[in-house]
C-alpha cells in the first residue's frame, strides 16, 4: 500500500467522530419532528423553527460522541446510548441560545450562522432554550435510554445536576459576576476561582458526558472513577482550548466571534497565565487525560485521541 494512503490515528478519530456526529444531527432531527407527541397538544412553528436553527446543522457534536464513546469502552451502546448523548447535545445546545442573548455575550454568529435571537428575536431565542432544556430531559427520561429504570433514573438525576445552579448555569451565573457586572469594585478572579467557574460552566455537561456512558455500561467502581477523573480533565482542557482560540483563532474558522473575552472581562486562565502558560496547562491535562485511561489499554485509543483533538483543536 501506498505510504501516503495510509490512515493514521488521527484519520481514523475525525472518520469516528464525524460518522457520530451523522448519527446524531439525524436523531436530533428526529427529536426536532413536526407531529406532537402523546402528552403535547400543538408544536408552535415558530418555536420549533428556532430550535431547528440552534441545534440542527452545525456543531463538532462532542458531547455525544463523549457519552457514546465512554459507553462503548464499556461493550454498551446502541439507541440508548444515542438518546442520552442527544439529550446532553440539547442541554448543550439550550445553553449557547442563552449565552448568546445580549443579556448574556451578546453574539451575533454562533456555528457561522446568526444567532438565535438574531435570526428571530430575543423572547423566541430564550422560550427556544427553555424547550431545548425540557425536550433533554424528556429524552433522557425515555424508556429506550436503557432497560433498567434505576439507571435512567440515574443518567436524569445527573443531567439535571451537571446543567443547573451547582453546575452549567452556575458556572454562567460566576462567569457573568467575574465581568464585574453586578460589582464594579470586583477583584479579578483568582487561578482557583477561574477552575471553579469553568468546572461548572463548560466541565460540568462534559463531564457528565463520561459520567453518563458509564452509567450506561454499568461500569464497576473503578471503572466509573477513572472515566470521571477523565471527564473532569479534558473539561478543564475545553474551556481552556476555548480560550486561546478567542485569542488565537479567527471567526471564520471558529463560526463565532473570536477577541471578545479579554475586553468582556471574562475570567479565563489564559488572562493569568498568558498563551504559553495556558499551553502548558492544556499539555499537563492531555496527559492527566492518558493517566487516568491507562488501564484500559488500546480499547480507550478513541479517548485518547479525544483529549488530543480537545487539546488540539483549530474550531
Ligand atoms: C462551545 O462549545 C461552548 C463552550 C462550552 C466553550 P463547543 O465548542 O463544543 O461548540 P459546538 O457544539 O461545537 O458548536
Ligand atoms: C460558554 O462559554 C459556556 C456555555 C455556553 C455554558 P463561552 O461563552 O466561552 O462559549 P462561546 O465562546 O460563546 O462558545
Ligand atoms: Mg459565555
Ligand atoms: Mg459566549
Ligand atoms: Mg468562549
Amino acid at each position: 500500500m501506498d505510504a501516503r494512503s495510509q490512515k493514521t490515528p488521527k484519520d481514523t478519530f475525525s472518520a469516528r467522530l464525524a460518522s457520530v456526529a451523522a448519527d446524531t444531527e439525524a436523531l436530533l432531527a428526529r427529536l426536532l419532528g413536526d407531529t406532537p407527541l402523546a402528552g403535547e397538544t400543538a408544536r408552535p412553528k415558530r418555536l420549533l423553527d428556532a430550535m431547528r436553527h440552534a441545534v440542527l446543522g452545525g456543531g463538532k457534536r462532542l458531547r455525544p460522541f463523549l457519552v457514546i464513546e465512554s459507553a462503548t469502552l464499556l461493550g454498551a451502546g446502541g439507541e440508548g446510548t444515542a438518546l442520552a448523548g442527544a439529550a446532553l447535545e440539547l442541554v448543550h445546545c439550550y445553553s449557547l441560545v442563552h449565552d448568546d442573548l445580549p443579556a448574556m455575550d451578546n453574539d451575533d454568529l454562533r456555528r457561522g450562522q446568526p444567532t438565535v435571537h438574531k435570526a428571530f428575536d430575543d423572547a423566541t431565542a430564550i422560550l427556544a432554550g427553555d424547550a431545548l432544556l425540557t425536550l433533554a430531559f424528556d429524552v433522557a427520561a425515555r424508556p429506550e435510554v436503557h432497560t433498567d429504570p434505576a439507571v435512567r433514573n440515574a443518567v436524569v438525576l445527573e443531567l439535571a445536576r451537571a446543567a443547573g445552579l451547582g453546575g452549567m448555569a452556575g458556572g454562567q451565573m460566576l462567569d457573568l459576576a467575574a465581568e464585574g457586572r453586578f460589582d464594579q469594585q470586583r477583584a479579578p478572579l483568582s487561578e482557583k476561582e477561574i477552575l471553579t467557574l469553568q468546572a461548572m460552566k463548560t466541565g460540568a455537561l462534559l463531564r457528565f458526558g463520561c459520567r453518563a456512558g458509564a452509567l450506561l455500561g454499568q461500569a464497576d467502581a473503578d471503572t466509573f472513577a477513572r472515566l470521571d477523573r477523565y471527564g473532569v480533565v479534558i473539561g478543564q482542557a475545553f474551556q481552556i482550548a476555548d480560550d486561546l482560540l478567542d485569542v488565537e483563532g479567527d471567526t471564520a474558522t471558529l463560526g463565532k466571534a473570536a477577541g471578545k473575552d479579554a475586553a468582556a472581562g471574562k475570567g479565563t486562565l489564559v488572562s493569568i497565565l498568558g498563551i504559553d502558560g495556558a499551553r502548558k496547562r492544556l499539555d499537563g491535562l492531555v496527559k492527566d487525560a492518558d493517566t487516568a485511561l491507562a488501564p484500559f489499554g488500546a480499547k480507550a485509543e478513541t479517548l485518547r485521541t479525544t483529549a488530543h483533538f480537545i487539546a488540539e483543536r483549530k474550531a
